[in-house]
């Protein structure tokens, strides 16, 4: 509850931002140069409050720009209704960060016809025609996984059976798609690994407390919990102690989780997660470049990733973990 109130005050003092500084609502989008329409996720994990606070601390200084951002509430249709409203103000361009990545084909080629260049952030878009976007700039999450799996493999001998418990996110993200190709790939590969169940966390904290709560009444045979965020992780620690089951170094369940917060690398430097895996949220200034380059006439990649690394209790410090932006 601390910490959902905690996102809920994060997301209020965002839209207070957005009130007092000029980053507009839809509805007061008159006036200035080159106006973006920006379709958010919604405000489902820090990670995600982060993004969005990037994206507005970049355009709002900056008279040029007006940003106007819609949050999609983690709903795919009310991403359809807000990139139709922008379509309908006539902005200049349009970022969308997809909650998932089939069902784009019409409203993308809608923006196409109204010669409006679109930008996928975060996650990405499953469409056969690529022209239908200029840039799909976000993380490798397939790179993600295999990090995560990587270690594991050198984390657990061959001769040593382990269950894996697998939280998802919001099923059909890219995020939530390359993180789980990278575990089932790596238990068809390995013997000794199962993945004992998989839960659906949907990227939050209370969904994920909620599954896992329900989980450890029946089943408490856990070795490595893979939770493909870090809010599901701490959903998930907060109902293991429920449970009276240890975790992290030298606890029964070893913790896998992915974003690597400045709390979850806090976590990780105490050793209550063994393992973060960096999701870097942080895309403002690389938008705002690639939109410069766009109107200069520079060409722009098709994708662009960003450099994300793995962290555990050895090779963080606390000065590493106080000086996290997110
Ligand atoms: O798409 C990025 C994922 O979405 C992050 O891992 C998660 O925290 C967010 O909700």
């Amino acid at each position: 509850m601390r910490r959902f109130c905690s996102i809920l005050l994060s997301v209020a003092m965002i839209f207070c931002m957005a009130g007092c500084t000029g980053i507009r609502t839809a509805e007061s989008s008159a006036g200035k140069a080159y106006v973006i329409g920006f379709s958010q996720v919604g405000s489902e994990s820090d990670w995600r409050v982060a993004n969005t606070r990037s994206m507005m601390a970049t355009f709002e200084d900056d008279p040029e720009y007006e940003l106007i951002m819609e949050n999609a509430r983690q709903q795919q249709e009310n991403q359809f209704a807000a990139v139709r409203k922008f379509i309908l103000e006539g902005v200049d361009f349009i970022i969308i960060a997809p909650t998932v990545e089939e069902g784009w084909e019409t409203v993308l080629t809608e923006i196409h016809e109204a010669g409006i260049p679109v930008i996928i952030m975060d996650r990405s878009v499953a469409v056969d025609d690529e022209a239908l976007y200029l840039t799909n700039i976000g993380s490798d999450f397939l790179r993600q996984g295999n990090l995560a799996v990587e270690w594991l493999e050198e984390e657990i001998p061959e001769d040593t059976q382990i269950k894996i418990l697998h939280l998802q996110g919001t099923i059909g993200a890219t995020a939530q798609i390359q993180r789980t190709k990278a575990l089932e790939d790596a238990v068809a590969k390995h013997a000794n690994w199962e993945i004992s169940s998989q839960l659906y966390g949907d990227f939050t904290e209370a969904k994920a407390y909620e599954v896992m709560t329900a989980y450890l009444r029946e089943n408490k045979d856990i070795d490595v919990l893979y939770s493909e965020n870090d809010n599901m992780t701490f959903g998930a620690m907060r109902a293991l102690e429920e449970a009276g089951i240890t975790y992290g170094n030298g606890g029964q369940v070893k913790i896998i989780t992915f974003d690597a917060t400045r709390e979850a690398l806090q976590y990780c430097h105490d050793g209550k997660i063994n393992l973060c895996v960096e999701c870097n949220p942080l895309f403002g200034p690389r938008v705002k470049e690639l939109i410069e380059n766009y109107r200069n006439g520079i060409p722009i990649p098709k994708h662009v990733y960003v450099d994300e690394s793995a962290y555990t209790t050895q090779n963080i410090t606390q000065e590493f973990v106080d000086s996290r932006e997110y």
